[in-house]
């Protein structure tokens, strides 16, 4: 399966910090915030990775990460030209998806919890699309689906007024290769986007749309205002006092065996002198 981070948009709601670079930059605590969802990704076991950036982002994003070799993976980098909507990626990405599956993320969202790897990891085996579900106090910000008890999908909706549910759809999708076909022939909705919920929407008519529910022990951000990129910040703070680093890309690596103990060493020993780098050490070191 390979993944695709959607790292683009004009980030209008946080101007001014995103009036001279991408919000996907900004930090969430001590990383950027592309390392939270690029890290989701390599938890499902997805080395192949496509990134879309704004024209004007794309080299900051390729100096951060480079060509993925050092986490033992292929990151490879595309420009949206304006942010047409989240259904573009598919469109943009026809050619690296070629025939294979495709796991979709937004760039400003962060998951954390117990039992995640295994959640995603079962979620490559997708035939059709899988979207999730995440209860919510404000289900209107979001895309929202309504299911029956065994999971059935009965609608989804984008920022309804009305909600239908308290489900949120987070940003993270699991597609078969039929999305590509399907991405080329919807049109875009009224404020003019290739909507992402109106993909969802066929696979919902060829009823192959499955809801996989995220449980109450499951941490989901959206971090696209000033309170959610603040909360996440504190979030990942507290919880990295008191445990292990969130979202730590060259742990990550190392745990799902992308690279090896002594790959993961040559790396961490170029990088300047930081809490990180110790931290690293400290897990090669098995501490
Ligand atoms: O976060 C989950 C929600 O994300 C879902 O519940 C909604 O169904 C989905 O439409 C989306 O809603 P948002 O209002 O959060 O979408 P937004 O326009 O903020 O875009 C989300 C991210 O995708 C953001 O980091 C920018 C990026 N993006 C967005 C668009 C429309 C692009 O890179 N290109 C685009 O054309």
């Amino acid at each position: 399966m390979k993944g695709i981070i959607l790292a683009g948009g004009s980030g209008t709601r946080l101007y001014p910090l995103t009036s001279t670079f991408s919000k996907q930059l900004l930090p969430i605590y001590n990383k950027p915030l592309i390392y939270y969802p690029l890290s989701t990704l390599m938890l499902a076991g997805i080395k192949d990775i496509l990134i879309i950036s704004t024209e004007n982002d794309k080299d900051s994003f390729k100096n951060l990460l480079g060509d993925g070799s050092k986490f033992g993976c292929n990151f490879v980098y595309k420009v949206q030209k304006k942010p047409n909507g989240i259904g573009q990626a598919f469109i943009i990405g026809k050619d690296f998806i070629s025939d294979s599956k495709v796991a979709l993320i937004l760039g400003d969202n962060i998951f954390y919890g117990s039992g995640i790897r295994k959640f995603l990891k079962t979620s490559t085996k997708v035939e059709g699309a899988y979207i999730f579900a995440y209860e919510v106090q404000d289900p209107k910000r979001f895309g929202v689906v309504e299911f029956d008890k065994n999971n059935n999908v009965l609608s989804i909706e984008e920022k309804p007024l009305n909600p239908r549910s308290n489900f949120a759809i987070p940003g993270l999708y699991f597609y078969d290769n039929n999305v590509v076909e399907i991405a080329k022939n919807i049109s875009p909705s009224e404020r003019g986007e290739y909507e992402i919920t109106d993909i969802n929407k066929e696979y919902l008519k060829n009823k192959s749309l499955k809801v996989r529910i995220f449980n109450r022990g499951t941490t989901w951000f959206d971090t696209g205002t000033f309170e959610s990129l603040s909360d996440a910040s504190h979030f990942i703070r507290l919880n990295e006092q008191r445990q292990k680093k969130i979202s730590c890309i060259e742990e990550v690596a190392y745990k799902m065996k992308f690279i090896s103990k002594n790959q993961l060493s040559n790396l961490v020993h170029g990088y300047k002198e930081s809490e990180y780098k110790n931290y690293l050490l400290n897990i090669i070191s098995g501490l």
